[in-house]
């Protein structure tokens, strides 16, 4: 047991497969147990949090510093690199040789008014001109990553155009742009905009929103970008205390503007729902005059009146317990109504992924991560779904309770045109080898129940984390990143003494 382990046992978020690592590997050549597809070329890589000092503070399991994880399919053999991401906070604390922030259980640092809480960069990565960008969850500077060396670039500020964005921003593979919006706490509450694929700002706007709000992902059809408002506000005396509490207002209405890619805040046709709260986007869509937008958010139960259990609801987000449904939204563009329900409501399934060239093409199946409807313990993914939301059927795939995996992903086999002709692609821990694996499952109907076609041994446990992220060697190439040739001259140069 390493100086880490010895002082960090204690913590529950750090225990088992929360702890984290501390090697930062480069391994070429993993070893298969079945057959890799050669049609399978890509990235897979996932965020997550990894503290790199040992935290001396009430650790939350969001407090650690994102670590990617990286595996590369090309032609047949797969290979594998993890690296911390080097954000401007990390950087400090390495010249410094220590922790200079705590978590989010901690008061914040009041003389940094420019980062009072540590932006970790730890949440999602996506892909946009050439680079993987990493992105907070809190909002925050992106960072750029070179997709072969998974070495830090630096911030993703796009020419100044960005400071802070959300997590769940959105590169539309289809022109090469980057969707985000960010939220804040003072004014602006939110904002949008549209980096182009040369990486400078084509369109940003204020979203005018009545006070602070936690929209977490946002939604984007070919023509409308869809952000959100819902009822579950900051508890405004308790910040005044310093303490982070969530209040659900039943009485209020969720609200979702849907505004043109480059509309301005004139253009945003605000549409009411049920009162809900949504973290992940499935996919959204448009269908003659309406505007279809599908996610997992929270099941809403109804109280003894009949109403919304706001305190159920508050308590599953305050304990992070999983209880979610598939959910879809019609936005009528014409009479400005919503029509909505749940698409399932057996499968307790989050971390929606689909095959990214359909973003914001109407879509039949999604690829989840699926929870047990667990009590007050740390997340556990359990196991692995694809949906079809026409014939609501699902496959869904476990090996027990000891087995994990993380968000999967779908990887286009090449020169694929069917919505589901590919692969799903997860990271696993497998309980009886006691190791992390890949695995790769063939995502067509009446394959992905067979299992996985293979699994790829990693060189180290992978712990859990958070959002995960395929780049396809033809998206990553067409939009300005490496081609395979690239890859060779980076080995070399990193070989030589
Ligand atoms: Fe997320």
């Amino acid at each position: 047991m390493g100086a880490f382990e010895q002082q960090v046992g204690a913590i529950p978020a750090l225990e088992g497969n929360n702890a984290p690592v501390a090697n930062e590997l480069t391994i070429d050549r993993l070893e298969v147990l079945g057959e890799l597809p050669s049609n399978l070329n890509g990235l897979y890589v996932r965020n997550g949090p990894n503290p790199f000092y040992p935290p001396d503070w009430r650790y939350h399991a969001y407090d650690g510093d994102g670590m990617l994880h990286a595996v590369r399919f090309d032609r047949g053999v797969a290979s594998y690199r993890n690296r911390w991401v080097r954000t401007a906070a990390l950087t400090e604390e390495q010249a410094a040789g220590r922790a200079l922030w705590k978590g989010i259980k901690e008061p914040q640092r009041a003389d940094r008014p420019d980062q009072p809480l540590k932006n970790t960069s730890n949440t999602d990565v996506k892909y946009h001109a050439g680079r993987l960008i990493t992105m907070w969850y809190r909002s925050g500077m992106p960072y750029a990553v070179d997709p072969l060396t998974l070495e830090t670039i630096g911030p993703a500020d796009c020419d100044g155009a960005l400071d802070r964005i959300s997590a769940h921003s959105r590169p539309d593979e289809r022109t090469g742009e980057l969707l985000w919006f960010d939220y804040d706490v003072k004014p602006p509450y939110m904002r949008y905009g549209v980096i182009g694929p040369d990486r400078k700002s084509r369109h940003a706007i204020e979203v005018p929103l009545p006070g602070p709000r936690l929209p977490h992902d946002m939604a984007v059809t070919e023509h409308y970008t869809i952000l959100h408002d819902f009822p579950l506000l900051l508890d405004e005396e308790a910040r005044r205390l310093g303490r982070y509490k969530l209040r659900f207002h039943p009485e209020m209405p969720t609200r979702f503007a849907v505004v043109p890619r480059y509309g301005q805040a004139s253009e945003i046709r605000w549409f009411e729902a049920r009162p809900t709260y949504l973290l992940h986007v499935v996919n959204a869509w448009e269908e003659g005059d309406e505007v279809v937008m599908v996610g997992t958010p929270y099941r809403i139960y109804d109280d003894e009146q009949g109403r919304p259990d706001a305190r159920r609801l508050e308590r599953t987000i305050h304990h992070r317990q999983r209880d979610f449904w598939l959910y879809q939204w019609r936005f009528d563009l014409k009479t400005g109504r919503t029509t909505e329900g749940p698409i399932d409501d057996t499968l307790n399934s989050e971390f929606p992924a689909i095959n990214m060239a359909w973003q914001g093409r109407r879509t039949r199946h999604s690829y989840h991560a699926v929870f047990p409807y667990g009590g007050r313990e740390e997340v556990r993914f359990t196991g692995v779904a694809k949906v079809n939301h026409e014939t609501g059927a699902f496959v869904h795939l476990s090996e027990g309770p000891g087995a994990f995996y993380n968000e999967p992903a779908f990887a286009p086999r090449d020169g694929s045109s069917a919505e589901d002709d590919g692969y799903v692609v997860t990271i696993s821990w497998n309980p009886l080898e006691q190791r992390s694996e890949v695995l790769v499952f063939d995502a067509r109907d009446g394959e992905f129940g067979r299992g996985p076609l293979c699994r790829v041994k990693l060189p180290q446990r992978v712990p859990n984390g958070f959002h995960a992220t395929f780049v396809s060697q033809a998206t990553m190439q067409r939009w300005g990143g490496p081609s395979p040739a690239d890859r060779t001259r980076i080995d070399a140069k990193e070989s030589r003494p």
